[in-house]
């Protein structure tokens, strides 16, 4: 454990971690996918759902660094790899054959209203354990993340 002088027991960084990296695999996963629709999207909304994906996905990017640079900070190992991403991500993997705006639209509402899901339980979690910084790094990616889900949704006029 790096950061020797950092006044949290070492019990809470270990779990403050495990909770980071478990968010940190599934907001690469996401990236990813948002990635995926962005490239894939078709039919007459396409380029303004080209261009949501892709401001969605760079928002979900500085996420993914908030998340690994707290593990950092907290002494830990970020594991950003793909490998460790594909076996350890929370999220449904994105089908291949997802095409139309609406499909992708649901898609990715899908995959942002569970990411937004644990996010909301992590930040109980992290409390719970006296971790309030990483609780805080929770709230405020939770909080962008409703608002992303909220721009997807208004989209859809199945609701
Ligand atoms: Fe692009």
């Amino acid at each position: 454990m790096y950061t020797r002088r950092l006044d949290l027991p070492d019990h809470v960084r270990k779990h403050a971690i495990r909770l980071l990296q478990s968010r940190l695999a599934d907001s690469l996963d996401l990236e990813a996918q948002l990635k995926q629709a962005h490239w894939t999207v078709r039919g007459l909304n396409f380029y303004q759902l080209h261009k949501l994906f892709d401001a969605l996905h760079d928002q979900v990017e500085e996420h993914v660094d908030t998340l690994a640079e707290r593990i950092t900070a907290l002494g830990g190992i970020p594991d950003g790899r793909v490998q460790t991403t594909a076996r350890t991500t929370s999220l449904y993997e994105y089908a291949l054959e997802t095409r139309t705006g609406e499909q992708h639209l649901k898609a990715v509402a899908a995959a942002l209203a569970e990411f937004a899901k644990l996010l909301r339980e992590d930040i109980d979690k992290a409390a719970e354990i006296g971790e309030a910084d990483t609780a805080d790094v929770f709230t405020e990616i939770s909080r962008a993340v409703d608002k992303q889900l909220w721009f997807v949704e208004a989209h859809l006029a199945d609701d």
